[in-house]
């Protein structure tokens, strides 16, 4: 009789139970470790069976597989990497736009394609799983780590989350180039105090059920293989020592089939940070029995689950069951059959980094910048220019184009020792060398760099003046860099850094059109920015075809269409400043010294034309808890230019039982118009998408009025308005 584990004709489910059969509890949790091989990989793969390593590349990780195909039962590891807008530790991989850039398209199409390119070039490096998508909601800009998320809307983030997750995984798991998507970090991670990374949230279970779930339960039900847990503790609790959340929420609430790695030695700091074991033993125990399958970079946890188990304080089953979920990941993703190794490196080479995949990182750059500003049509340049001054700290530089997590990311205390250089930057198109590249012959390019972002004395804003004066128009590049965006790097001022302000305000000096491209993780307080520039784009972090998408629309070649997925603060005190607050006693809450609105709105982007919004209809004015209705909207091209807008649809409940957002995003789709041309469009709207918590802690739907909102963002002005009631 064959082994069953070893024959595909049986099921993932039946192969895993086999194999588990026949393995020792020292297997079976080596199986549950992950660590990143810098000590002596061998012994953990010939002496404890490990289960995963993370952060090699290919050369390295092929090594490993080898030996561990020689072990006693031969099971197959799985590799995992930090790929969150590409194949971005790999040299010469494409690299896409920031994750926040590409919220910034709310296009679910193209974060899918990036995704299955993503998980190409991935796969064929013989890696098996990206730590990806963040799901965290970007709500309190102080963060460091607000370039990784969607942005701060639940609904967007989830959409968009969902999108990642199929482009990475593919229709199945075990097609060639699938690799594993990892929903990350579980759960409201992002919420943690004024932005400090890792300390506690401080978020109640109404509030965790009604924003920080919703996302992670779409990423569960869309079939996510795998969930990591967040470094945060939610009310006490560290969330790698969660059962509730683990347990009762995402695998027996929600169904989760797939299994769940813990951050970066959360049991470790389960005992020596956040303290609530007194030694690694006890935090082991706590983070086995919350749900925890795979446990990444803590080695001394297996010794301690050997023990434990021994001693009859941890049940068998429990080490069985996350060894088991572990297993049958590995056999769905085909890694015992054919999928273990890279592909030849004469394959590697033409899919890495190849025209198609780079065509569309330029694509997903174009859909993913904002136009903030443009007063007096400054954009598209006139034809007419002869001259251009291209000056800023961020025209030229390379990794605040790309972004973090290229080229591994740019602090980390956890990978200091891998060696990732050489990177090969020739691809990589910045901002100058975008616009040189496509300004043609006719047009003169001048660049001065002007300015430091970090040392304000170092500085040559006389030379940058110079260059604006003989110049038809100033393109400003300035923002933020990777040293200023990640983990532990909260900042508690967002202001332009280093002599930008005084760079900017000399520029504006000159009379010359003054555009400003931003480049940066997240919303900067740039208020004197939007007072003083003619034109503002907001391109964030746009990957290596940055530069190239930029120019496009800078020349008018491509009509912006982007949307902001996150709302900017016009001074760090004014934080939060999301739009789906809640209402107050007072109303609009609002400090005596600033407005309570934000510099720039969640949802809103300008075009090189103009829509306008009529007839909001509903198909019936009143529908049942189990019914829906048809939202519709005309919208019309009212400019001379084609264009792709974004059309938001936004609730309230008017009246509830407990307070709720007072507004909500429920859905949104992207249309293009011909100029002159109006389109209508449609949504529909079930009435269970209106549900709430109510105060103890269940979903549901109450009857009443709700008033739907539709438009172009989510600022009052630009939204049609009714009224539908909820029988
Ligand atoms: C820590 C980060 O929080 C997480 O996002 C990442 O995936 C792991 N380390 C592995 O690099």
């Amino acid at each position: 009789m064959t082994d069953i584990f070893k024959d595909p004709s049986f099921s993932p489910e039946e192969r895993a139970n086999d194999l588990l059969g026949r393995m020792t509890l020292e297997e079976k949790i080596g199986q549950t470790c992950q660590i990143d091989a810098r000590e002596n990989p061998e012994l953990w793969i010939n002496e404890r069976n490990i289960g995963s390593f993370l952060h090699l590349r290919g050369d390295d990780a092929q090594r490993l597989q080898q030996l561990a195909e020689k072990t006693r039962l031969g099971i197959p590891l799985i590799f995992g990497i930090d790929a969150i807008h590409g194949h971005t530790f790999h040299s010469g991989a494409t690299i896409f736009p920031s994750p926040l850039a590409l919220a910034s398209s709310w296009n679910p199409e193209i974060v899918e394609k990036m995704a299955s390119i993503t998980a190409k070039e991935v796969s064929c490096t013989g890696l098996h799983w990206t730590f990806s998508p963040v799901i965290c909601l970007g709500r309190d800009t102080r963060w460091g780590r607000v370039d990784e998320t969607f942005g701060e809307d639940p609904l967007l983030a989830g959409s968009l989350a969902v999108a990642m997750i199929k482009g990475y995984q593919g229709e199945n798991l075990s097609d060639p180039y699938s690799i594993l998507a990892c929903a990350k970090h579980f759960a409201a991670y992002g919420e943690t105090q004024g932005g400090r990374d890792s300390t506690e949230a401080d978020v109640s279970v109404r509030k965790l059920k009604s924003i920080f779930l919703p996302p992670f339960k779409a990423a569960s039900d869309a079939g996510c293989a795998t969930f990591m847990t967040a470094y945060n503790a939610i009310d006490g609790v560290p969330c790698s020592a969660n059962k509730w959340l683990l347990s009762d929420v995402l695998k027996d609430e929600w169904g989760f089939k797939g299994f769940v790695v813990t951050d970066w030695d959360n049991i470790g700091q389960m005992h020596k940070l956040q303290k609530v074991a007194s030694d690694i033993k006890e935090s082991s125990k706590i983070a086995i029995n919350a749900g925890n399958d795979m446990m990444m970079s803590t080695p001394d946890y297996y010794e301690n689950a050997v023990q434990l188990v021994k001693d009859g304080v941890i049940k068998e089953e429990v080490i069985d069951e996350a060894c088991r979920r572990i297993l049958e990941i590995k056999f769905k993703l085909g890694l015992f059959d054919e999928k273990r190794y890279p592909v030849s490196d004469d394959e590697a080479s033409t899919i890495i980094g190849c025209d198609t995949h780079i065509k569309t990182a330029y694509d997903s750059a174009l859909h993913s910048i904002v136009l903030l500003k443009n007063e007096n049509n400054t954009l598209p340049l006139s034809k007419t220019i002869k001259r251009i001054a291209v000056i800023g700290p961020n025209a030229d530089d390379i990794e605040a184009t790309i972004g973090d997590w290229s080229f591994g990311p740019r602090y980390h205390p956890e990978i200091p020792l891998l060696e990732y250089n050489p990177f090969d930057t020739s691809k990589i198109v910045t901002i100058l060398k975008g616009i040189q590249q496509q300004s043609g012959t006719e047009v003169e390019v001048i660049y001065e760099k002007g300015c430091d972002m970090f040392d304000k004395t170092l500085k040559n804003i006389d030379v940058a003046v110079e260059a604006a004066n003989k110049s038809d128009v100033v393109i400003a590049v300035v923002g933020d860099t990777t040293l200023l965006n990640g983990e532990v790097l909260d900042r508690s001022q967002l202001d332009l850094t280093g002599a930008q302000q005084e760079l900017l305000e000399a520029l504006k000096k000159t009379g010359k059109p003054l555009v400003t491209v931003l480049i940066n993780g997240k919303p900067l307080t740039v208020p004197w920015i939007k007072e003083n520039a003619d034109s503002i784009l907001e391109a964030w972090n746009p990957g290596m075809e940055g530069g190239n998408a930029v120019a496009s629309i800078l020349f008018g070649d491509h009509n912006p269409s982007g949307k902001l997925p996150i709302s900017f603060p016009v001074n760090v005190g004014q934080l939060p400043v999301y739009y789906n607050s809640y209402p107050g006693w007072h109303g609009n809450a609002k400090y005596l010294d600033v407005d309570s609105n934000p510099l720039f709105s969640f949802g809103y982007g300008l075009s090189y034309t103009n829509y306008s919004y009529a007839n909001l209809e509903f198909s019936s004015n009143e529908m049942t808890k189990d019914g829906e209705i048809i939202v519709s909207v005309d919208i019309t091209n009212t400019g001379s230019t084609k264009g792709t807008e974004i059309v938001q649809l936004y609730t309230n409940d008017i009246y509830s039982s407990v307070t709720t957002p007072i507004k909500e995003l429920k859905a949104f789709k992207r249309i293009t118009l011909e100029p002159g041309e109006t389109k209508k469009v449609e949504f529909s709207l079930p009435a269970s998408s209106l549900w709430l918590i109510d105060s103890n802690s269940n979903q549901v739907v109450e009857p009443g009025e709700f008033e739907i909102m539709v438009g172009s963002s989510s600022m009052d002005c630009d939204l049609l308005k009714g009224v539908i009631t909820v029988l």
